[in-house]
């Protein structure tokens, strides 16, 4: 995608702190971050907004961690089932926790580990803002093929 297609918008441009991330140990293909994300992370393959992370195959990657754009992620959702039932690779993906109880969200999950944390991210504004919690909790799922949900302690470090 060249650069003057791609709009930046405060609701995508939210990015999440490399101490939460590595909960979940390190990753070699992120869809959808920044260059500089990705270096912060140790994460050597990815896409940005530029390269378009849905266009891409995602099958080659052995873990991958995705904390989606907020206006396409029952995309990238979609996307990561596909990829999973191809290669059952490991995907977690990071969502607002409203977006479990979306029709959006019932028609492509088949199945999941559910990381629920005790408290709010604080996630870090791209856009120039400080950071600060969102007003929503957010869940990292990790694909998989049957239902598990695990209580998550991130209270020394949000
Ligand atoms: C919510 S941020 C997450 C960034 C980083 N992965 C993290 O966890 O902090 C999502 C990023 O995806 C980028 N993005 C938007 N559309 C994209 C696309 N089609 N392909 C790849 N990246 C995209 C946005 O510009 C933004 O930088």
């Amino acid at each position: 995608m060249a650069k003057s297609q791609v709009q930046f918008t405060k609701d995508n441009e939210y990015y999440t702190p490399k101490k939460f991330v590595e909960r979940f140990g390190r990753f070699d293909y992120d869809p959808a971050t920044t260059p500089e994300k990705a270096v912060e992370f140790g994460i050597k393959h990815y896409d940005t907004i530029e390269t378009d992370g849905l266009s891409k195959d995602w099958s080659p990657y052995r873990r991958i961690w995705i904390n989606p754009p907020f206006t396409v992620k029952h995309k990238f959702l979609e996307k990561a089932y596909e990829t999973y039932r191809q290669v059952k690779n490991e995907i977690y993906i990071l969502f607002p926790i409203e977006f479990i109880t979306t029709a959006r969200f019932h028609n492509v999950a088949l199945g999941g580990k559910l990381f629920i944390p005790n408290g709010r991210i604080a996630f870090e504004s791209g856009l120039g803002k400080k950071s600060s919690s969102p007003a929503f909790g957010s869940v990292v799922l990790k694909i998989q093929d049957t239902w598990e949900m695990v209580l998550i302690d991130i209270k020394k470090e949000v």
